[in-house]
Order: C-alpha cells, then structure tokens, then sequence
C-alpha cells in the first residue's frame, strides 16, 4: 500500500443520519438534567458520540443485504450455521454458542467457573467482566505489565500480562483456585493497547503448565493483529486473519463482544475446545439466553455477523482504522494534551489526572474532563478512572483506580476526517480553559457497575 499523509475513510456513504447541531447554552441545561453523567444523556443532545465503539458500527451494504436473508426458525436456522461457519474459520474452536452480547457469555462462562475462593487473572478485566466474576463471589486481579501504568512510556505492547506475576499468583493462590486467565486484546481498560504474540504464547506455556483455563476476551482481535503486524518483526509477512487465528489456537476458548470487530450492532459468542465446559455452558444459556442456535439474536443479526467479522480483516478497513485513531491521537499530543502512548486501537485516553492536575483524584479529574468535553463542543465520551474503578476503604474513603482516563471511542466507519478536526479544535478550548475545570462529588451510586447511572454534582 503506498503511503500517502491523508488517510481516505475506504468506503463510501449511501445513508446518513442526522446529527442535531446545539449549542453550549443548551449543553449546559442537558448536562444539568443528566446530573454530569453523559451516560444520562439522551443521544439526540450529543454531537459526536465516542462514548463507546460497541454497537456503534455502520454497517456495509454487504451486512444489509445478508439482513435480508435472515432466518427466523427457533431451531438450527440458516443463519446461525453461517455465524457459525465463520467463528469457525476464525477461532477453530469447535464449541461455539451464540450470545447476545460479550457479557452473557462472560456471566455465563466466568459464572460457571467462578464463585467464592475462586481467582481470575487478567491483563486488566473489562468493568461487566469484574462485575461478573465478582458477582459470582470469585475476585478479580489485573496483571499488565507495569510499562502500561505509565501513560508517557512507549511500549509497543502495553497490554501484555506481567509474566512473572502470573507465575507468583499462581504459587500464592495455588493453580486449583485459578479459575482462568484471561487475556483481553486490545486491553480495552487499559488505554486500549496491544498484546504481543510472544506474551499470548508465553501465557499459554504457563496456563498448560499448571493446568489453568486460558481464555481469549477478543473483541478487538483484529485490531491487535493490526499491530502485531507491524510490531513484532515475525508477523509482517502475516495476514491479520492469519495471526487472529493463531493467537485463537493459543487458548482454550473466547468471549466475544461482537459489537466490536465483528462490525455489528448486536452480537457475541462464546467458544471452546473443551466439550464437557461446552454442555455445562449450553445448559446455563438455553435457560437464560435462548436456544443453542440464536442464543438471544435474531437470525438477522446472525447474518451480519458472520460478514462483518470476515469484513473486519480487510487490510484497507483496519490499516483506515488504526491509523485514523492514531491520526487523533498524534494531533492532540502535538497540542500538548496528556494522553495515553502510543494510541491504542479503538480510542485514545486522554490522561485527566494530568490535565488538570488542580483537581484531586476524589473530586474525579475524568469525570470533570467528559463534562467539559461535553460543554464545549457536544462531544459524549466515558471515564476510565476512579468513577469506573474506584472503591471506598471501611472508612468510607476512596481507593482511587491506577488513573485518571478519559476515553475517546472511535465507532467504526461512522466518522469523517471533518468530525474528527472538530473535535481536535475542541480541545484547542479544552486546553485553554484547563484551569478553570471543575471537580465533581457523587451524590447517588449503584452498587455495581456505578458510572453508569451515578449521579454528580459540581464542586
Ligand atoms: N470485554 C471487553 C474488553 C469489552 O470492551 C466489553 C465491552 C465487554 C467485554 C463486554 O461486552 O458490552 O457486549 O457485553 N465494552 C464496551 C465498551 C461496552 O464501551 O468498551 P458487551
């Protein structure tokens, strides 16, 4: 591919949605009512939505069509061989069922194995994998590597597990009590960064070696094959399906949140070598979910599925999408915005605890900054911080998460280069005003899961 500066989106539009134009003094009265918590926002209040890139993709004129030949049958439909079929092609794990979304697989599968006693180690859990597995009674530790902690450092694989504390929690916890490793690519929690092939088989010796689960959670599989590509000298020669299927041959099964790479916007599956978990795993779903063969998604969304994540691997879709990340990313670090190196896949994180180092971390940086972003120019994006992460001591105080982010989600084949200079000139506001930014003091949460439905004031 030659190398041209403007990165052209390598599709062309054949339908639009509307975006509703406000203006600040209307942003301040909606984020008032939405009590400083965008996920309270009604959509048509935002601008440019990177909130998240789950199920925000717009889908091909391929995916529309295979719509059309969805089958409907509660049993073995047409639709769901062909999901399958490529879930198949990819992961070559036999046992395959279908799940609404990334979640009921993880509630399913980390349920089954979980309960009290039990440990599950990760990279860094995603927040509904935590929430599972706590939910279960079992506990949840994040291993990345420390490099990852540091937002400034450049490591071409931030989000690879520290090996040798794998090992150590093995030898504390005892290998019985681990329940699985789970490997998160990219690690979405942790700034959305890679993990290297040579860190996925590391893992798998070890896991092998004292009988553990390893497990794939690989909704942006095909993005972290992007940069083992062009990061780990031994895979250049690879396609990224090539390499998605090899990381996949590593472990014993995967959860994917298909609204991710598989370009859809509803979807997921779980898969196994193992048949045995397999039957345990389609019992819990036929009662929960669904029937085995559309695991609660209609056979339409099974259609789009199965194109979307042969899709996903195109060379000219992923080599658009990271670099158009990027491209943002480099844009805002260029102004002088502390933000999260290098830029990751899906999104880049912006590093709040730095920006506005005048607010201390139990006044939520993060929190103060997607307010602001939100103010000045419409733009809704979610913390990844302590309103995600962060727990209360039995004094009440608050244990803050390891930082402060604010993430930006690109949706997938959703937004132009023209929106994305927007919000760079946003920023250039953001920038300017960085000190006048306000804390914020949580007046109401929810047990699990809070940033979702808590409810702020400004300080
Ligand atoms: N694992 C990872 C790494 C994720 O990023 C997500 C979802 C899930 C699991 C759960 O999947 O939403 O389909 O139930 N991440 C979204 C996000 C919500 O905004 O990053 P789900």
């Amino acid at each position: 591919m030659e190398e041209f500066k403007t990165i052209i989106e390598p599709f062309k539009i054949k339908m639009v949605e509307q975006i509703k134009v406000t203006s600040k003094e209307e942003r301040i009265e909606y984020l008032k009512a939405a009590h400083f918590n965008p996920f309270l926002l009604n959509s048509d209040k935002v601008m440019i939505d990177f909130l998240t890139d789950s199920g925000t993709s717009a889908m091909s004129s391929n995916q529309w069509a295979g719509i059309m030949q969805g089958d409907e049958s509660y049993a073995g439909a047409s639709s769901w061989h062909k999901m399958r079929d490529s879930i198949l092609d990819l992961t070559g794990h036999e046992y395959i069922l279908p799940v609404h979304q990334g979640r009921a697989g993880e509630r399913i599968l980390y349920g089954y194995l979980g309960g009290k006693g039990k440990t599950f180690i990760s990279n860094t859990h995603f927040d509904t994998t935590r929430a599972n597995i706590e939910f279960s009674g079992a506990e949840a530790i994040d291993i990345a590597i420390e490099e990852g902690k540091n937002p400034k450092l450049f490591h071409p694989f931030k989000g690879n597990i520290d090996l040798n504390k794998l090992e150590e929690l093995i030898k504390e916890k005892g290998p019985e009590n681990i329940a699985a490793v789970i490997l998160t690519v990219t690690n979405n929690s942790g700034g959305g960064q890679p993990v290297s092939m040579e860190n996925a088989k590391a893992i798998s010796v070890i896991c092998k070696k004292h009988k553990i689960n390893y497990f794939l959670d690989c909704c942006r599989v095909a993005e972290n094959a992007y940069f083992i590509k062009h990061r780990e000298e031994e895979y250049k020669n690879k396609t990224y399906k090539e390499i998605a299927q090899e990381m996949f041959s590593l472990v014993d099964g995967s959860i994917m949140s298909a609204k991710k790479d598989a370009l859809v916007n509803m979807g997921g599956f779980l898969s196994l070598k193992n048949e045995e978990l397999f039957i345990e795993c389609k019992n819990l779903l036929i009662i929960t979910e669904g029937f085995a063969t559309y695991g609660g998604l209609s056979g339409r969304d099974m259609e789009a599925l199965a194109i979307g994540l042969k899709e996903v691997f195109e060379p000219d879709y992923l080599h658009y999408r990271i670099r158009s990340t990027a491209f943002l990313g480099e844009r805002l670090k260029e102004m002088g915005v502390p933000l999260m190196w290098p830029i990751g896949g899906h999104a880049v994180y912006i590093d709040a605890k730095e920006l506005y180092s005048h607010i201390p971390v139990d006044e939520y940086p993060g929190q103060a900054l997607v307010c602001e972003l939100y103010l000045q120019g419409g733009i809704r994006t979610v913390e990844i911080g302590s309103v995600m992460f962060g727990k209360y001591d039995e004094n009440g105080k608050l244990i803050p998460a390891a930082m402060e982010l604010v993430r930006l989600a690109i949706p997938r084949r959703v937004y132009t280069q023209s929106h994305i200079e927007y919000v760079i000139e946003v920023f250039e506001k953001i920038m300017s005003n960085r000190n006048k930014a306000k804390g914020l003091k949580i007046i109401e949460e929810p047990k699990f899961l809070r940033h979702f439905t808590s409810k702020f004031i400004q300080k």
